[in-house]
């Protein structure tokens, strides 16, 4: 089979479309770190990236942009409803970050995400050379590696998990849990952020599925595999039956798949290359004085998204207002939440609530000259937040529950100078590495204060020392890295 040695596919396509002013359109890579670590390898090794280009009921033929061989996949209105906002979003992002809100389960959301997932899996199937490498992202995608694995036996087969895995006892609601782990166990080397996803993932399959585990590698009984392919399915294969002994199945029986923590990191180079350019940090004492120059800027950067713990960062600054701990004027905050999955009802109550909260908070301690809290609901450029994060003294992470938090790692890389404080959650993936960052529970509010209060009165020695061993961290540990190492492990097996 002719084709492409290097195959990623993720939900989304590595390019956005843009229009100009003129009013035509063409397209954009996007900014993400993922795209930035794969396009060099896209580039270099004939690579092709399958996903869907965001738009719904249009078809696109496969193009090229920079280099990169993009394959568009189609979405019907419908789909984009039920897989997408509804059993990607509506059910699995709650269900995988800590049920902060409540997951949804219908039964016609899985039927689509299956149908769907069966189409990506066909897409990479036609275009992957003979003994490809495929490398399939995060949790819209589940089951393709075992619909692949069924259509191409030939490939190597790679998936990443960009959030976090649940505990057992959660991932357990999920009436469909039995075909997301079988989809799962179809690839080769399955990557997590932290060690206890991949932990979590490990008992999943034990408690679950009987199969037995020997550090981090899984033994998946073949039998299994041909007995029940898993297109055709609607009910969970599994359902009822009683887990299997856990002794080390016989040669020939079985296949290995591993799961183990890869966490993912940022393009570091070209974020200290920015906060090095002169317009960027001229830009940055432009946002000082736009503020009012005010001794203490807090700054939040987010997904508007219920997982980020935007109303407990909020709470706090607004106790500190109350207590006289913080003044408008000498403190302020800039919350930059950009839109997301304006489409999914639990994110579009959020909105309602963090802008009722944001006017109420700067209704009550607005001045005529300064703001308590300067709200921003867009997108803004890479540019424009390097600026910004040039501009904070205190970075807040308060995420509730994040498979790693790219933004903490931003500002540290930004913070080149070596000061500047972040604040971040113990609940972030980003936790594990950054040790020496303000460490918080967001639930406990007092704590979160006196952490904010902290974080300003810092002596400069023990700020410094702190950014920089963060920045020691984050320059060594870059996404490029990232995705070295994890197609490294998958070559080796
Ligand atoms: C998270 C997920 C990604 C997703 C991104 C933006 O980082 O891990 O898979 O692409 O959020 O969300 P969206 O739904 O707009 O793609």
């Amino acid at each position: 089979q002719t084709g492409y040695e290097f195959v990623v596919v993720a939900n989304r396509l590595a390019v956005n479309r843009i229009t100009t002013p003129d009013g035509s359109t063409g397209w954009q890579r996007s900014p993400g770190g993922l795209v930035t670590a794969l396009a060099p390898i896209m580039t270099s090794s004939e690579g092709a990236w399958v996903g869907w280009h965001g738009a719904a009921d249009e078809s696109l033929e496969p193009f090229d942009h920079e280099g990169m061989h993009l394959h568009p996949v189609a979405l019907s209105e419908q789909e984009v409803e039920y897989y997408y906002e509804g059993f990607s979003n509506g059910t699995l992002w709650p269900l995988y970050h800590d049920v902060i809100a409540r997951p949804l389960f219908h039964r016609h959301w899985w039927d689509a995400y299956r149908r769907v997932n069966q189409r990506f899996a066909e897409a990479a199937g036609k275009v992957a050379a003979q003994g490809a490498t495929v490398w399939v992202q995060d949790y819209q995608l589940q089951l393709v590696p075992q619909m692949l694995r069924d259509l191409r036996p030939d490939v190597k087969i790679g998936f990443f998990n960009h959030i976090p895995f649940p505990p057992p006892g959660l991932f357990a609601q999920l009436p469909w849990r039995h075909s997301v782990m079988r989809g799962l166990l179809g690839a080769d080397l399955i990557g997590f952020q932290r060690e206890s996803d991949a932990r979590n993932f490990q008992r999943a399959v034990r408690d679950r599925l009987g199969y037995y585990i020997k550090s981090e590698q899984i033994y998946v009984p073949l039998e299994d595999e041909t007995a029940a392919p898993l297109e055709g399915f609607t009910a969970d294969p599994a359902r009822g039956t009683a887990p299997r002994q856990l002794s080390a199945p016989e040669d020939g029986t079985f296949r290995r798949s591993e799961a183990k923590a890869f966490p993912i990191s940022i393009d570091t180079d070209r974020i200290v290359e920015l906060a090095n350019d002169p317009k960027i940090i001229a830009r940055a004492a432009q946002i000082r004085a736009e503020l009012g120059n005010p001794e203490h800027i807090y700054l939040g950067v987010d997904r508007l998204d219920y997982t980020k713990g935007i109303r407990h960062r909020m709470k706090a600054y607004e106790e500190l207002l109350q207590e006289g701990k913080l003044q408008v004027g000498t403190h302020t905050m800039v919350q930059i939440a950009s839109p997301s999955r304006e489409g999914v009802e639990s994110y579009q109550r959020l909105r309602d609530e963090i802008e009722l909260t944001v006017g109420r908070i700067n209704g009550e301690f607005d001045t005529m000259g300064h703001t308590a809290i300067r709200y921003l609901h867009h997108n803004y450029p890479i540019e424009e937040m390097v600026a910004l994060y040039l501009a904070a003294d205190v970075m807040l992470v308060t995420a509730l529950r994040d498979g790693m938090n790219l933004v903490a790692k931003e500002y540290v890389a930004a913070r080149k100078d070596g000061t500047g404080v972040l604040v971040l959650s113990e609940f972030t993936g980003a936790a594990d590495q950054l040790r020496q960052a303000l460490l918080i529970n967001p639930h406990d509010i007092d704590e979160l204060k006196a952490a904010m209060v902290q974080a300003t009165h810092l002596d400069r020695d023990n700020e410094r020392k702190r950014m920089r061993s963060l920045r020691r961290q984050v320059v060594s540990h870059n996404v490029q890295r990232w995705a070295e190492d994890f197609l490294r492990r998958l070559d080796q097996l």
